[in-house]
């Protein structure tokens, strides 16, 4: 059986998404939609010999044509987009199931209506977080697997990812994202954290989150010369509704069998002025430790100033790259590095034997939790207590500030 996979958006991911379906078998490609007619994604899907890649002028007819619909559009277009799907489905598409990129939703109002949808149309639902996916992620719990038995769990995970700011207007605009950085990747590194602590054989949400303190910085964005930037680039005026560039913090989780307290501390920025994109995860147990770090490569090339024309295209060499000259990173192989290639053959084998995908909404859900948990303890200097039931109800229905357009009244705006 051949999934018939059906692609709404015709972006940036959509693009990742390609090329990681080449190295996934049991699936083409046979529709996509977009906010105009995506035919260079549609030619693109041909080219690649990946399916007909039929363009549908609308969600609900790309659903009706296709077993499974992947929501690879921004984030705004959520729930407009997953209503369609549903009105679809109501209408007789049989779907198998509705993807849904990262972040689930802006916020927990959004995400309670995801669900809500999904299960009023009874369609299965999977969730795409590629980095637990990461083959390098896979690979290290694996081996870990006998020495946390011998010497017990991780105590303490650190995951980052940086680059130097995102590729596309809306992501820039808190009230179309959801936030900043935070929303938009601190999202990745919340969920590597609580995956890389959970114990080998567990559910990816076994450890219960007991508090969430975290702080949000506008260190880079924020200043004139680079407001400026993003005003002519982007139409996107921080000085009017800024977002955040930086945000760390560190969520406490406990076993629930053993009442083992452990904690995953994320970082993340937009303003890593190197190489490219860096995923950086390590994690401390007794004993023994592990460490990732997406920039190491096998490969590596060097262009002096004299060989002025640089490589010939620097984000192929690698993703979100802001150099063409110097010592440059390569990664050959982004889809399978950062788990998009794991992800959908979790997905096609999940359809194909009839088991859940690793990762569904619920999980979606809980991370928007954590996300807003730490945009919430930011804004009110507070560490937010995720054991209180009342705060969770508060947590549940909260909008942060920069999300509203508000971030003037949190963040510095330098003159
Ligand atoms: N897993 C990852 O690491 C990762 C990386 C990048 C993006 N993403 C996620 O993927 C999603 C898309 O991001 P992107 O980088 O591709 O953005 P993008 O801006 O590059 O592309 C978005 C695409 O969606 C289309 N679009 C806009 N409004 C639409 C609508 N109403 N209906 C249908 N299509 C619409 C645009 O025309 C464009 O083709 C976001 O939710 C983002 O968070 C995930």
């Amino acid at each position: 059986m051949t999934i018939r996979y059906g692609i709404v958006g015709s972006g940036f991911v959509a693009g990742f998404h390609l090329r990681a379906l080449e190295s996934v078998r049991g699936v083409e490609v046979a529709g996509v939609t977009s906010r105009t007619p995506p035919t260079e994604l549609a030619n693109e899907v041909r080219k690649r010999g990946l399916g007909a890649g039929v363009v549908y002028d609308s969600v609900e007819e790309l659903a009706a044509n296709v077993d499974v619909v992947a929501l690879f559009a921004p984030n705004f277009t959520r729930v407009p987009t997953m209503e369609a799907v549903a009105r679809a489905v109501s209408d007789g598409a049989q779907l198998k199931a509705v993807v849904c990129e990262k972040p689930l939703a802006r916020n927990l109002a959004e995400a309670r209506r995801m669900i809500e949808l999904a299960e009023e149309v009874g369609v299965p639902t999977a969730f795409f977080e590629n980095q637990l996916h990461l083959p390098a992620m896979q690979a290290a719990r694996l081996q870990l697997a006998g020495i946390t038995e011998a010497m017990g769990p991780l105590g303490l995970a650190r995951a980052a990812e940086e680059h130097a700011g995102p590729h596309n207007a809306w992501f820039w605009d808190p009230q179309q994202q959801g936030g900043g950085v935070l929303s938009d990747m601190g999202c990745h590194s919340i969920a590597v954290g609580w995956y890389l602590l959970t114990p080998p054989g567990r559910p990816v949400d076994y450890l219960v989150p007991v508090s969430v303190n975290a702080e949000v910085g506008l260190l880079k964005w924020g200043q004139s010369r680079w407001r400026r930037e993003l005003l002519d680039q982007y139409g996107v005026d921080y000085g009017e509704t800024p977002a955040e560039d930086f945000a760390t913090g560190i969520v406490t989780y406990r076993d629930p069998e053993t009442d083992r307290i452990s904690k995953a501390q994320f970082t993340v920025s937009w303003m890593y002025d190197k190489q490219g994109l860096r995923l950086l995860i390590d994690g401390l147990g007794p004993g023994y430790a592990v460490e990732l770090n997406s920039l190491r490569s096998p490969l590596e090339i060097f262009i002096g100033g004299v060989a002025a024309a640089g490589v010939e295209d620097a984000e192929l060499a690698l993703e979100k790259a802001t150099a063409s000259q110097g010592l440059l990173a390569v990664q050959p192989n982004e889809p399978d590095l950062y788990g998009y290639v794991s992800e959908t053959r979790d997905l096609v084998d999940a359809l194909t034997t009839g088991r859940p995908p690793m990762l569904d909404w619920s999980y979606g859900f809980q991370i928007v939790r954590l996300t807003m948990a730490a945009y919430m303890s930011a804004e009110r200097g507070i560490t937010v207590d995720l054991t209180d039931p009342a705060t969770v109800d508060e947590v549940d229905n909260y909008l942060p500030l920069i999300q509203q357009g508000r971030g003037r009244e949190v963040l510095p705006v330098a003159d």
